[in-house]
C-alpha cells in the first residue's frame, strides 16, 4: 500500500451519474434512502487503511465524501478533517512539529490531535488570540483486523462500539487473515450489489482461474432469508440445465445437488468455537453468501470466510477491502499464509476480484430493467432502506444529501 491508494485528490462531486428513468424501466424511487446515499450511509465505522501505513506523517483519505487526514502519535491513530481553517490547505501536506499535534505547512497553524483545537500558531507567536478558539473537526478512530477504522457520523452523535458492528466471529475467535485494500472506480452501491449478485458469478467469472478450485452458483429459485443483521441467499431445490448454442450446456447441477433440507439452514462457518453444521460436508451450501450494513459481504466456506467491505469514497469511487480469514492457530497459520500469498491473493483477490472491479466501474444504473436473479439486489436495497430509515429516525435527524 502506498499513498497513491488514496483517491483523494478530486473533491467529492455533487453531480449525479444518473440519466432520467425511461418509461417502463425501473428507477430507485422505491428505495429513497438508498437512492440518496451516493456517498454512503453515515453513522457507521469504515475501514480506511492498514494500521502499518499510519505513522507520524499525515496521510489523506476520503470516506463518504469527507476529507480526512490520518496520523499516528504515541501509538494512537487520530483522524482530523483534512482542511486547515486558515486558508484551506490540506493538513496532510503538513507534518508534526510538536508531539501530539500536526502543523499546517503554509503558516504553521498547529492543531492538537485529540481535540482538533488550535494549539499554537508558529508564525504569530505566543500571543496569538486565536489559540484555543479555532478547531478542525476530529473523527473517532479504532484499530481492528490490522486496519484503521473511522466513524463517519450521521449528526453529532457518539459512535456506537465498533465491535457491535463487526461480524461476531471476528470479535470472539482467534484467526489469521490476509487481504488487500484497493482504490476502485464505481459507486460503492454497485460494489455491494455486485458482491451479492448471484446472477453474475458463473458467467462473468467463467474465465477466472479461481473457478478451478471453487464452483460458482448458477441462479435457481433463490430466497432471501434474514438472520440477525445479515441477509442470506438460500436456494430452493430446483434443478435445471439448458443448451445455449455456441456457449455450451449450462446448469446449476454442481450447486444444486448439495442442497440440505431447509431445516438445517446454516449460516456457515462461524469460527473455531462454533463450526459449521458437520452434517453439511460439501463446500457448497445455501446460505453461505450474505450481506449486511453498511455494505459488508460475507462468503462463509467451511474452512474460511471471505469478507468484502465496500467503503464509500465519493459518488464515483469506493475502496475495496477484501479479507480472507481462517480460524486457526499454531503451525496451521503458516499453512494458511503460504496458501494466501502463493495463490489466494493473486487468483481470488487479484484476477477474480479484478473482474468484479471492471463491472462495478462501468455499471450505470438506474435506469435498469431487473430479471429474476436480481432478487439479491432488491433484497439488499430493502434491507438497507429499512435499516437506514431506523437509524435516521433514531438519530432524529434528516438525511444528508450526497
Ligand atoms: Fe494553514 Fe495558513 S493555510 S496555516
Amino acid at each position: 500500500m502506498t499513498v497513491e491508494d488514496s483517491p483523494d485528490a478530486p473533491p467529492p462531486p455533487v453531480r449525479s451519474r444518473r440519466r432520467p428513468a425511461e418509461p417502463g424501466r425501473q428507477d430507485w424511487k422505491s428505495w429513497p434512502h438508498y437512492d440518496a446515499a451516493g456517498t454512503g450511509f453515515r453513522g457507521y465505522w469504515y475501514p480506511v487503511t492498514w494500521s502499518s501505513q499510519i505513522t507520524d506523517k499525515p496521510l489523506p483519505f476520503t470516506i463518504c465524501g469527507e476529507k480526512i487526514t490520518l496520523i499516528r502519535d504515541g501509538g494512537t491513530a487520530y483522524a482530523l478533517h483534512n482542511r486547515c481553517p486558515h486558508r484551506g490547505v490540506p493538513l496532510s501536506e503538513g507534518d508534526q512539529q510538536f508531539p501530539g499535534t500536526v502543523s499546517c505547512p503554509y503558516h504553521g497553524w498547529t492543531f492538537d490531535l485529540p481535540t482538533g483545537k488550535l494549539a499554537a500558531v508558529i508564525t504569530d507567536g505566543p500571543g496569538c488570540r486565536l489559540t484555543g478558539k479555532v478547531s478542525v473537526r476530529t473523527y473517532a478512530v479504532e484499530e481492528r483486523l490490522g486496519m484503521v477504522w473511522v466513524y463517519i457520523p450521521l449528526a453529532d452523535e457518539e459512535p456506537h462500539p465498533i465491535d457491535s458492528q463487526l461480524p461476531e466471529e471476528l470479535v470472539s475467535n482467534a484467526f489469521v487473515m490476509g487481504g488487500r485494500i484497493d482504490p476502485r472506480g464505481g459507486n460503492w452501491r454497485f460494489a455491494c450489489e455486485n458482491g451479492f449478485d448471484e446472477g453474475h458469478a458463473k458467467y462473468l467469472h467463467r474465465t477466472a482461474l479461481w473457478r478451478l478450485f471453487k464452483p460458482m452458483p448458477t441462479w435457481n429459485i433463490t430466497r432471501i432469508v434474514p438472520k440477525g443483521r445479515w441477509i442470506f441467499r438460500v436456494q430452493d431445490e430446483v434443478y435445471w440445465e439448458a443448451e445455449f448454442p455456441g456457449v455450451g450446456r449450462w446448469s446449476n447441477k454442481r450447486w444444486w445437488k448439495f442442497q440440505p433440507p431447509k431445516e438445517t439452514f446454516n449460516i456457515g462457518n462461524t469460527g473455531k468455537a462454533d463450526r459449521i453444521n458437520p452434517t453439511i460436508e460439501a463446500q457448497e451450501f445455501p446460505g453461505f453468501a450474505s450481506l449486511s450494513m453498511p455494505g459488508v459481504l460475507r462468503i462463509a466456506y467451511p474452512n474460511f470466510i471471505h469478507y468484502e467491505f465496500y467503503v464509500p469514497v465519493d459518488e464515483d469511487n469506493h475502496r475495496y477491502v477484501g479479507v480472507m480469514v481462517n480460524f486457526t492457530e499454531g503451525w496451521d497459520t503458516l499453512r494458511f499464509y503460504g496458501k494466501y500469498l502463493g495463490a489466494i491473493r493473486w487468483l481470488f483477490h487479484g484476477q477474480f476480484s479484478g473482474q468484479d472491479a471492471w463491472m462495478v466501474d462501468i455499471t450505470d444504473a438506474p435506469p435498469e430493467k431487473l430479471y429474476r436473479p436480481d432478487i439479491s439486489l432488491t433484497a439488499w436495497r430493502n434491507l438497507s432502506e429499512e435499516e437506514y430509515g431506523k437509524k435516521l429516525a433514531g438519530a432524529g435527524t434528516h438525511e444528508k444529501e450526497a
